[in-house]
């Protein structure tokens, strides 16, 4: 506990104290409990008064306010709702389905690379790419724009405003000018965008949503702008960094390096299960929860309106779960059992999509490049932060 003083802390506003004033759940039992018991909400109205609640919202400026409808910070009903309409995007069929296109798109990336590398007349043995802007970033970006449908021609924009919103960091970054501008330049963007594919809907997720919109009345406009948004931005950030800190940890490891260089094809998903138990891109203070009732968890007291912080990354690492959990071994039977996706009714509807690429990326990229390896010293990489997703800002490889 983070608590100095538990009267302060049963007496404080609920959702207050977003900072330090929070419990930090490690465990991986205790975490997945949590995951799993709907008395824990993910919605921090829940255990506010009338005037609690409409205080929050007259103080947060109007741009943002979609925000609080998004699928992650709701409950049920309304959460059960707005998942049952994405979440056949994503089934292990539409995977599949969406496999040659994504296979391609790596492919045409690591063309780029190489075709760069030699226009800037570099040695066959001293090719030179920075992974993250290469491979790791456009990949999952593109495929998600593609998936949700937003024009070619309108990307760049839109992940103009997106880097914006990204480096967001505190409290107040949403009473930010620069922020609600590129908030406001979205949400703006967005309105343009569903008018155009109501006239003239085409296959993808924006115009199914519409249409759906249209039939059912079960998906308000704030809730529509809310999912592109979460969508969008979960693509732009986790799946980058489950490709980047893979490629980094294989590459730190030389005996795991080696054993993966043997049979790519094969210990692709392993690489990717154990990348996610060991340096997961979500760190311990983006799955907060809320205590709707007084409780007990692992023995210790959860007072009404106690706000949890749940430790996926450190919980991936218990050893109570995870035999040596500090050791990387992307040949662990268990791995595929890490929480890094979470677990419960929010568990992360991306997943599949995320595993697939990862997977596709990982072997492509050591099929195609066996020597490649790292440009600096593995001990001068630096972890950067953004959004609470750890990751590498930059991979400088040799390929
Ligand atoms: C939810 C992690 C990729 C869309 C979550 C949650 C986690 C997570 C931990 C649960 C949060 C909670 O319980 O409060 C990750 C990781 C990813 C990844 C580690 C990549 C390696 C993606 C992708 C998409 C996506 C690619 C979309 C294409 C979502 C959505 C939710 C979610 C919509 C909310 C689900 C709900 O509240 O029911 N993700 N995510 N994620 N993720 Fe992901």
């Amino acid at each position: 506990s983070e608590r100095a003083n538990p009267e302060a802390s049963q007496a404080r506003e609920p959702g207050k104290g977003t900072g330090g004033d929070r419990l930090f759940v490690t465990r991986y039992d205790e975490a997945v409990s949590v995951l799993l018991d709907e008395r824990y909400s993910s919605d921090l109205r829940s255990v506010m008064t009338p005037e609690q609640r409409a205080r929050l919202e007259a103080n947060m400026p109007e741009e943002i306010r979609p925000l609080a409808h998004s699928i992650l910070l709701l409950d049920p009903p309304d959460h059960t709702r707005l998942r049952k309409l994405v979440q056949p995007n994503f089934t292990a069929r539409a995977m599949e389905l969406l496999r040659p296109r994504i296979q391609r798109l790596v492919n045409d990336l690591l063309d780029t690379a190489e075709r760069k590398a030699v226009e800037r007349g570099e040695a066959v043995s001293e090719r030179r790419m920075d992974l993250i802007e290469a491979l790791a970033y456009p990949m999952p970006v593109t495929v998600i724009s593609d998936l949700l449908g937003i024009p070619v021609e309108d990307r760049e924009r839109v992940h103009g405003w997106a880097e914006t919103l990204l480096r967001a960091e505190g409290q107040d970054a949403m009473r930010d000018e620069r922020i609600r501008t590129s908030m406001r330049a979205f949400g703006q963007y967005l309105d343009g965008l569903f008018e155009r594919k109501r006239r003239e809907p085409t296959e993808d997720m924006i115009s199914q949503m519409l249409h759906v919109q249209e039939d059912g009345d079960t998906l308000s406009h704030q809730e529509m702008v809310s999912m592109v948004f979460i969508l969008f931005f979960a693509g732009h950030v986790t799946t980058v960094n489950l490709i980047g800190n893979g490629v980094v940890a294989l590459l730190s490891h030389p005996e795991q390096h080696a054993r993966f260089l043997a049979d790519p094809a094969g210990l692709a998903k392993g690489l990717v299960e154990e990348t996610l138990r060991y340096c997961g891109p979500v760190d311990y203070i983006s799955t907060p929860r809320i205590a709707r009732e007084e409780m007990e968890l692992g023995g210790t007291h959860i007072p009404k309106g106690e706000n949890l912080s749940l430790g996926l990354a450190s919980a991936n690492r218990d050893p109570a779960r995870f035999a040596h959990p500090d050791v990387f071994d992307i040949t662990r039977p268990d791995a595929h059992r890490n929480i890094a996706f979470g677990k419960g009714i929010h568990v992360c509807i991306g997943a599949p999509l995320a595993r697939l690429e990862g997977q596709l990326a990982f072997e492509t990229l050591f099929q195609r490049f066996p020597k490649l390896r790292l440009a600096v010293p593995a001990e001068e990489m630096r972890w950067g932060s953004v959004a609470s997703l750890r990751g590498f800002n930059r991979i400088p490889v040799l390929f």
